[in-house]
């Protein structure tokens, strides 16, 4: 492969803010130099002046064509990768599933299928462990030699993917046995479910009633609970797409006792909001998610960039799960499955390519976070988390040249006709943001410049992963 050169840009990681050159030979990084200090020669040179050099995203959370709410994602590995990269992300961990009744490696197996040959970027898997049985908890130890270190149980969906007490600390256990980290959609699925029946009955059918009838208070509880699981058990936690204000001090608290417990949230939980679900003509039934966006007179967005700044929280991923409003020509109008009946619109929202713009804005562009923050909660951090640090997250010499390119001056209307998500809508649309992308590199290879796509399906490789490395 050609060596190329990044000349006079900012290069900003986790801890550095500094103006230098970096050389790249292959996939890898092999010198960073104060610009022009060196004799560096190289097959393509690309000037970065007045633009800053981050290390390309990491989104930790994505479910590419996954079956939900009987349908499935409208985004494949192929579509939704090459959107990643489009928006700055250069490797996604997405979920493989065991459904109940089913085997763990038999999941495994066919989401490695899905996902091989058809990837714009890297990409590695969590196991979503559907049904803890003792065979299930022997594959954990098999997946763990496979680099796949990290296992979601859901205390929410009763008769779908929910885990009772029993079972998530059984499968903590082995998590604290053989390394693993365990990851917790953390809400109380069996009170909500009575909620959401009385709302049905009470002739509350719209969007909004999905979020009012998952209240903070039934994120909290089981926030609550898997940690005192976990702390029992010995096993790291990570609490995935985090909304409750509420819930989030449960993380923060649990951090505080020195408990390995970590918390993620999303850019819909910084941005959308009671207003977004309450959109008419079912409009609302865009933003429906679990856990669900929050009333912002209730302060949970405040809360949430503030638990980023004090690193309560530690990673924003996405949860992308986009389901079409109207329009997929083979999936069809996928929310409206849930006209007249909110139970039944399929849980999520597109987030994938949006991710790092959206964040740069609200973080950096506003001034919540601090350019070395913002890199950290996007992809250092979700490196650590997960076992690919220092191959991934950073900028330094002998880590994969994956480096997005960034122009802090230019802006960026979010929309659906300049994104490349195999969905219908936008959840920004029309939010003008600042800052954009202007390249995007993986392994060495540019895959987006003056707004071309150069990639190919399969570039992307398999990761391994190592165990967590943010241990106390
Ligand atoms: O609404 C969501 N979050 N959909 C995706 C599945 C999950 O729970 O992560
Ligand atoms: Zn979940
Ligand atoms: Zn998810």
């Amino acid at each position: 492969m050609p060596t190329t050169l990044i000349r006079n840009g900012t290069v900003i990681t986790a801890t550095e803010i500094m103006d230098a050159d970096v050389l790249i030979d292959g996939e890898k990084i092999v010198g960073i130099a104060a610009p022009g200090a060196h004799g560096w020669k190289a097959d393509n040179v690309i000037d970065a002046k007045g633009k800053y050099v981050f290390p390309g995203g990491i989104d930790v959370h994505t479910h590419m064509e996954l079956p939900f709410g009987g349908t499935l994602a409208s985004d494949d590995f192929e579509s939704g990768t090459r959107a990643a990269a489009w928006g700055g992300t250069t490797t996604i961990i997405d979920f493989a599933v065991q459904a109940f009744g089913e085997q763990v490696m038999d999941g495994y197996e066919a989401w490695m299928e899905k996902a091989e040959g058809n990837c714009a970027i890297d990409y590695g898997f969590h196991m979503i462990v559907g049904d803890v049985t003792d065979q299930a908890l022997k594959e954990m130890d098999i997946l763990m030699g496979e680099g796949v270190t990290s296992f979601k149980l859901f205390t929410a969906y009763p008769g779908v993917l929910y885990s009772d007490d029993g079972k998530v600390f059984r499968a903590m256990q082995k998590a604290a046995e053989n390394g693993g980290t365990i990851m917790m959609h953390a809400e109380n699925g069996m009170v909500i479910d009575v909620l959401r029946e009385q709302a049905l009955q009470r002739g509350e059918t719209d969007p909004i009633h999905h979020a009012i009838t998952r209240p903070p208070v039934t994120e909290a509880e089981a926030t609550h609970r898997v940690l005192a699981y976990a702390e029992l058990a010995g096993c790291p936690v990570y609490v995935v797409h985090m909304s409750a204000k509420e819930a989030v001090a449960e993380v923060a608290m649990a951090r505080d006792r020195g408990q390995n417990a970590f918390g993620e949230t999303c850019p819909q939980y910084l941005f959308l909001d009671w207003d977004n679900l309450r959109e008419p003509d079912f409009g609302g039934a865009k933003y429906v998610c679990s856990t669900p966006v929050r009333d912002r007179d209730q302060g949970h967005q405040d809360a949430l960039w503030r638990y980023l700044a004090t690193n309560d929280l530690q990673v924003v991923s996405t949860d992308h799960c986009p389901f079409c409003m109207n329009d997929h020509p083979k999936l069809g109008r996928q929310k409206r499955l849930g006209e007249g009946d909110f139970t039944k619109i399929p849980n999520g929202l597109p987030g994938v390519e949006d991710r790092m713009r959206m964040i740069y804005h609200g973080a950096v562009g506003e001034g919540r976070l601090s350019l070395n923050r913002f890199v950290e909660v996007t992809a250092t951090t979700p490196a650590k988390m997960f076992g690919l640090f220092p191959q991934k997250g950073t900028i330094a010499v002998g880590t994969d040249a994956d480096i997005v390119i960034f122009d802090p001056k230019a802006t960026h209307v979010m929309s659906v006709g300049s994104s490349h998500m195999d969905v219908d809508y936008n959840a920004y649309e029309g939010k003008k943001v600042q800052g954009d992308i202007d390249l995007v590199m993986a392994r060495g290879k540019v895959l987006i410049s003056d707004g071309e796509y150069h990639g190919s399906k399969g570039d992307g490789r398999f990761l391994k992963r190592g165990t967590c490395q943010l241990l106390v």
